[in-house]
């Protein structure tokens, strides 16, 4: 439909005031919240809020980006108010920044977990933090560090009610069309907000431990990659294959190929190959 966010009735804008009175509370960790009709990407302007000393907790929401972007370099694209495209911005001090490598699974995490909430959908996690339903890719999450600012840009995109024609790669999928019941955008940013700051804030009081906050072993339980015959597309250009065992202290997904030792992977393109 045209361009008025008021003409798409299955695609309603978000509602502003009701979700900064759900979400800006007094104590809370989101303390603003913006939502442009139209911008290019939401990480890149909470990398530049962060650049410009704005304290954490901001969360910037597009009701669609003309240049979105993904992992590893691939764009982030969906039709206007069709899903869920935000950024919010972290400081995570005094958490050691080598441990900052769980904050992009601790988001897959709110992800999974708010998504089946709301929708009902049996939804897991991909390593590092795709969310599948079914085989079926529905949404991620791309996590910049801001240079020099001890900040880091958790960036969330989800499909919510594209429909066939309008998915970027036959690959991917939408929550409605992989039959959610309910697929509302403004219950799912509510509830993905709260649990990520709820497993933000324990994994942050606990000094970044991904054991004692409980991030990792929660973590454990929703990745559908542990257990299944992988075959990961290294940055370096080569392939591992293998069973993905676990993902170890650092986040790191650790495979055990045919032959040879265990490899600890960091960022890679992973392929689910067998159960
Ligand atoms: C992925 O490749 O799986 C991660 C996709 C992350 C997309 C989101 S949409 C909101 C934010 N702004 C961006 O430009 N990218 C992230």
């Amino acid at each position: 439909m045209g361009g008025s966010p008021y003409t798409d009735f299955a695609r309603p804008p978000l509602d502003v005031r009701a979700l900064r009175r759900a979400l800006l509370v007094p104590d809370g960790l989101w303390t603003r919240l913006d939502v442009h009709r139209e911008t290019a990407s939401t990480n890149t302007d909470v990398a530049a809020a962060a650049r410009a000393g704005v304290p954490e907790g901001l969360v910037v929401v597009a009701e669609r980006q003309t240049a979105g972007r993904g992992r590893l370099d691939r764009r982030w694209a969906s039709p206007a108010r069709a899903g869920i495209t935000a950024s919010v911005l972290l400081r995570p001090d005094p958490v050691p920044p080598s441990r900052y490598g769980w904050l992009p699974l601790l988001g897959g995490l709110a992800l999974v977990e708010s998504v089946r909430r709301i929708t009902e959908l049996d939804a897991a996690l991909k390593w590092p933090n795709d969310l599948l339903v079914g085989d079926r890719k529905c949404g991620g999450i791309l996590a910049e560090a801001v240079p020099g600012e001890n900040a880091v840009v958790l960036g969330i995109g989800l499909n919510v009610t594209l429909r066939a024609d309008e998915l970027p790669y036959p690959e991917v999928t939408s929550l409605a069309l992989a039959g959610a019941r309910y697929a509302d955008r403004d219950p799912l940013l509510r509830a993905l907000l709260r649990s990520l700051a709820a497993w933000y804030l324990r994994w942050r009081e606990a000094g970044g431990d991904p054991a004692g906050s409980g991030v990792r072993s929660a973590y454990l339980d929703e990745c559908a990659t542990l257990g299944t015959d992988v075959r990961v597309s290294l940055p370096d250009g080569t392939t591992l294959a293998g069973r993905a065992t676990t993902v170890d202290s650092d986040g790191r997904l650790v495979v055990t190929p045919a032959t040879g030792e265990d490899r600890a992977v960091a960022a890679g393109d992973v392929r689910h190959v067998r159960r």
